[in-house]
């Protein structure tokens, strides 16, 4: 008998469900005798004890359906060791529900954070094997994450209607990506859909800059600007803050902007006399189904970690390297994050082709 306790956290994305159809498909296929306990809303299920068992008919025709059958939720990890409001010790509460199930291990979906939760839990004894998920593709050890190149498509396809649009009007277009703190979506979908101007967390921007590149495409005859914004851009004035100083600009800057995209146009705006527009595709980028991409990645995943469950190869995350599906033990890859190499090919490539990275 294998008995699998499996969970999504943080936010969703893309190809969750498609994921763990692939752990199931790929041990069922193998193991006669599996129970499959599907925790509620991310750690908090494993914490509460709040599960629903699942078979393998649960899992089939979930390839290309988003969201997560499981449901999930945030619990930050620099909370995880802080009781409850009803004093509830939560790692006790985790181990206590493993150990009560009688489980062989856990499956965990997630990124960042979610990954530092399941590097605690190992530590803690128990078997976990983490698969990466994530729009945001910055989990350290993987060059690639499930829910990315579905988020970068739906981030293109919004930069492509506002081309459409920004040729007929003279006016510069802010198109905001999601990303946290790091501009791997924003790059993508930057390049792909043709913006002027990418602005990236890794890349601090002069609004100098950017206000130049706009007059120098008015000058030769193109009277829209198009410009991709990562959620988490900075201003080179900014980057120079000491990390407390940062913290309460951006506090400050929260409470007269709703995001980067609002404070950028302002500027623009005061800069280059042009009207300025705005659109923050927000969660749609991870919204609907899969791309054909992520389905596949995401099979991969699930058959990897389907062959680790049965080889007891647990404390590792499933990851991608040279193409190649292999598995990064958890405890090098927690609390690290893969940012934009800003010396990377792909951004001197796209300076040559005239992009501006609003830095000089
Ligand atoms: O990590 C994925 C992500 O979509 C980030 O890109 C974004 O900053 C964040 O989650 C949004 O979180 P929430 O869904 O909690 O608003």
């Amino acid at each position: 008998m294998l008995r699998i306790g499996m969970l999504t956290s943080g936010g969703d994305c893309q190809a969750l469900n498609a994921a763990m159809r692939g752990v199931v498909k790929g041990i069922c296929s193998k193991v006669d005798d599996v129970e499959i306990y599907g925790f509620q809303d991310g750690y908090k299920g494993l914490i509460y004890g709040n599960f629903k068992m699942l078979t393998s008919r649960d899992f089939s025709g979930i390839l290309t359906r988003g969201g997560t059958i499981l449901g999930t939720s945030r619990q930050p990890f620099k909370l995880m060791r802080v009781p409850d409001k009803d004093g509830l010790d939560k790692v006790a509460a985790m181990k206590h529900t493993y150990h009560k199930l009688s489980l062989d291990c856990l499956v965990i979906l997630g990124g960042n954070g979610t990954q530092k939760t399941a590097n605690l839990l190992r530590e803690e004894g128990l078997n976990v094997i983490g698969l990466p998920k994530t729009i945001d593709n910055d989990l350290w050890g993987t060059e690639m994450t499930f829910g990315f190149q579905s988020a970068v498509d739906i981030a293109t396809d919004t930069i492509d209607r506002i081309h459409t649009t920004a040729t007929s009007h003279s006016r510069v277009f802010i198109i905001e990506v999601m990303g946290h703190k790091v501009g791997h979506v924003t790059l993508h979908a930057g390049i792909a859909g043709g913006a002027d101007i990418i602005l990236l967390p890794e890349i601090p921007y002069d609004i100098n800059v950017i206000a130049d590149v706009i007059e120098k495409r008015d000058k030769a005859g193109k009277s829209f600007t198009i410009l991709a914004v990562a959620e988490g851009a900075i201003s080179k004035k900014d980057a120079k803050l000491s990390k407390k100083e940062l913290k309460e600009k951006l506090e400050k800057d929260k409470k007269k902007y709703p995001s980067i995209a609002y404070k950028l146009a302002e500027e623009i705006q005061e800069k280059t006399e042009k009207e300025v527009r705005i659109t923050v595709p927000g969660h749609t980028q991870r919204g609907g189904s899969p791309c054909p991409f992520d389905r596949v990645f995401s099979t991969r995943v699930g058959a990897k970690a389907a062959d680790m469950i049965m080889k007891g190869q647990y404390g590792y995350m499933v990851a991608m390297q040279g193409g190649e599906m292999t598995k990064v033990p958890l405890e090098e890859i927690a609390g690290k994050l893969k940012y934009v190499d800003p010396k990377c090919k792909l951004i001197k490539e796209a300076k040559l082709t005239g992009i501006s990275f609003g830095d000089e």
